[in-house]
């Protein structure tokens, strides 16, 4: 860091006769990562088209090419050479091609029974019934990141929260206090009066070099005040992002976008100011400006149903228009918490920490069947993708180095609207691992099998949850995580039945009905959890252009959903790869797997296993694909639905 030094203005910082507006006491609350000083830094991190940049590193696909990561039909990430040619996540891959016909168009990697490892896949796009998708390229990139993103900061006096998998918020107050300390020397005296509510000295009026930052335009008469130290600290905490940003691109390629504010609210909101590849710094004397600009729907917390409902409520999405509105009357609308809540929010007050602790609550694995599975070894296939995609998360997440574990296991099973769950404990100090987990899931699956009236089956989900930390009896986690085949499976106990619900039990709040009154009853003001909300999504809210990613409130760029639930059309097929599940026949090609699945569906069909399938009436063109335009309509399961392989060979009658 260069500036501000005190050598950098004609005279000491410290000896002008003016008193700052910040105490002795604010500035020592720095130390603390005390969420009350106004002296406080935070800086938000967010990779540029992140799953788009990992595939363009991995591939090593030049910078300035457009690129798309696709997801079965639709693009889940977008690289902003293609954003020029106006392809956007709510594109489907023709449409893109259409707009762009150079675009790059890559796969994400998926999971397919039979294999160990999620792969990339030429004909993932083809195999929507059969393949799962999965993230863990990406996540694997987001750790290295967060990594070096804590090496490049001081060891002792750091705090750093992971918010998803591209992006991170810091809390650099500490670091920049010691940093002050050590050039302003004369701050460490102990307030001469002895008071800390004193008024620390005014710092000099050295002009602070912002560099290439942005800065929130300003009214004159506020920009022509002279730097206080909310202005110096500020400036630090920008040198320090930029320095981290610099490690990111010259060790690992990545850029990066970066909002530096005094809080999380204001430094999300700023990372999202410019992109990419930019910083942009939101001075306390900016804030109230900086979010005039900002549409109250786009603000934390405030993107979903509660945003709307505060529009319709008052009449009005301008931030400024609704802080003309008095307290009172927000409590009234709203009830006292969110009033509160709401009031701060939109004058930019946010005394939320930076949680540094990894807060993996829950894992879920699951999918959606369009059409519904009907058959026990149907279900029984897709638990064991799930228990392979899981186990492979609990390892990829660090789950061997921070010895945590799950202790819960639940499955849910959607049939007629209606979700059933199960759950049992996983038992601690016996081996956990893939085939663990599978018999566990397949334990819960014949509990609900035996309730009876199960098929067909439109969602299965599985979640493992109830972390726990530390390793009991000195244990070497060897122990606990050994691989497949080591250990005999392990068996439930305590199995606790879980009354039907829709949905699975969350701390979040349902989203489809919302209440303002609500809203803060099960999440106080600024104790976001995204982990938490990730995990409680279902496959019910998925974005209708098919990317699996919920456009939902502030969480939808929460990236880890996707891995959570991929989407849209299901398998009735037996098969995954070219050997048959049914009767372990394997194939050398495409054309006679897919005659002998005929064979099999014909079979079905004949021996009167399946009901009339939903597609025998249906024309020939409506059987997997979508309708021209729509990227909705096979995929969602809403006026199509998707064959199995070479079944378009049969007819009915
Ligand atoms: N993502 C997704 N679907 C969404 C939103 C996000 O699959 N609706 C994934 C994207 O693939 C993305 C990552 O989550 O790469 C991070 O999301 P976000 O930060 O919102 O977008 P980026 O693609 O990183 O683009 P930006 O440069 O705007 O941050
Ligand atoms: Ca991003
Ligand atoms: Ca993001």
């Amino acid at each position: 860091m260069s500036s501000p030094s005190p050598s950098s203005g004609a005279s000491s910082p410290l000896r002008d006769a003016r008193r700052s507006r910040f105490t002795y006491r604010q500035l020592a609350q720095m130390a603390t990562y005390s969420t009350s000083t106004p002296l406080r830094v935070v800086a938000h991190i967010d990779l540029d088209a992140f799953y788009a940049q990992c595939e363009m590193i991995r591939l090593g696909v030049p910078e300035d090419k457009p690129l798309a990561v696709q997801q079965w039909q639709g693009l889940i990430a977008v690289n902003y050479p293609a954003r020029k040619w106006e392809i956007g996540r709510h594109c489907n891959i023709t449409e893109a091609k259409k707009l762009c016909p150079e675009l790059i168009a890559q796969h994400v990697a998926t999971w397919r029974e039979g294999d160990d490892k999620w792969a990339y896949r030429d004909d993932a796009a083809a195999n929507i019934a059969t393949d799962k998708v999965s993230l863990d390229p990406y996540r694997l990139q987001s750790r290295k990141i967060l990594a070096l993103i804590k090496e490049s900061l001081p060891k002792d006096l750091q705090k750093v929260e992971k918010a998803s998998i591209d992006e991170v918020f810091l809390d650099l107050s500490a670091h920049i206090h010691s940093e002050l300390l050590r050039r302003f020397p004369e701050l460490s005296n102990p307030p001469p009066s002895g008071d800390a509510a004193e008024s620390l000295p005014f710092p000099s009026a050295a002009a602070l070099d912002w560099r290439d930052d942005n800065l929130v335009v300003l009214e004159e008469d506020q920009e022509a005040l002279d730097p206080d130290w909310d202005d110096i600290v500020i400036l630090m905490g920008s040198e320090i992002v930029r320095g981290v940003r610099a490690q990111i691109r010259g060790k690992l390629g990545y850029t990066c976008s970066a909002g530096i504010a005094s809080n999380k609210l204001v430094s999300k909101l700023g990372s999202a100011f410019k992109k990419p590849n930019a910083q942009t710094v939101v001075r306390s004397r900016a804030v109230l400006p900086f979010l005039t600009a900002i549409k109250v729907t786009k603000m934390r917390n405030l993107g979903g149903k509660l945003g709307d409902q505060v529009v319709s409520t008052f009449g009005t999405e301008s931030v400024k228009e609704l802080r003309d509105i008095p307290l009172d009357q927000f409590k009234a609308r709203l009830g006292e918490e969110t009033a509160v809540w709401l009031y701060n929010t939109i004058r930019g007050i946010d005394h939320s920490e930076i949680n540094s602790r990894t807060q993996i609550k829950s894992m879920l694995s699951a999918k959606s069947f369009r059409p519904s599975i009907k058959t026990p070894e149907q279900a029984i296939k897709w638990l064991r993708i799930f228990a392979g995609d899981i186990y492979s998360r609990l390892v990829e997440e660090g789950i061997l180095e921070y010895k945590r574990w799950p202790r819960t296991i639940n499955l849910h099973h959607r049939h007629a609207g209606q979700t059933r769950s199960k759950s049992s404990s996983i038992s601690s100090g016996k081996a956990l691992d893939e085939q663990a987990l599978f018999t566990l899931a397949k334990e819960l699956l014949h509990q609900i099998i035996a309730e009876g009236d199960v098929w067909p089956c439109a969602n299965l989900s599985l979640s493992v949850g109830g972390f726990e930390e530390g390793v009991k009896n000195n244990m070497g986690i060897g122990a606990f995580f050994k691989k497949r085949d080591e250990t005999p499976p392990l068996r439930p106990f305590d199995t606790v039945p879980e009354s039907s619900t829709t949905e699975q039990q969350s701390k979040k709040p349902r989203l489809d009905k919302p209440s303002i009154h609500r809203f803060f009853h099960k999440r106080p003001a600024g104790d976001q959890d995204p982990l938490n909300v990730k995990e409680s999504l279902n496959a019910d809210q998925l974005q209708p252009n098919g990317a699996s990613f919920p456009q939902l409130d502030q969480e939808k760029n929460n990236p880890e959903i996707s891995s959570h639930e991929t989407t849209e059309t299901g398998n009735s097929a037996h098969f995954t790869g070219l050997s048959c599940l049914r009767c372990k026949a394997s194939f050398a090609d495409d054309m006679s797997f897919q005659s002998h699945q005929d064979w099999h569906f014909a079979k079905d069909i004949q021996d009167g296993e399946r009901v009339k399938p939903t597609f025998a009436g249906q024309p020939a063109a409506s059987r997997g694909h979508p309708p021209k335009g729509s990227g909705l309509a096979s995929k969602r399961g809403r006026g199509g639905s998707k064959l199995e392989q070479g079944q378009s060979k049969l007819t009915f009658g």
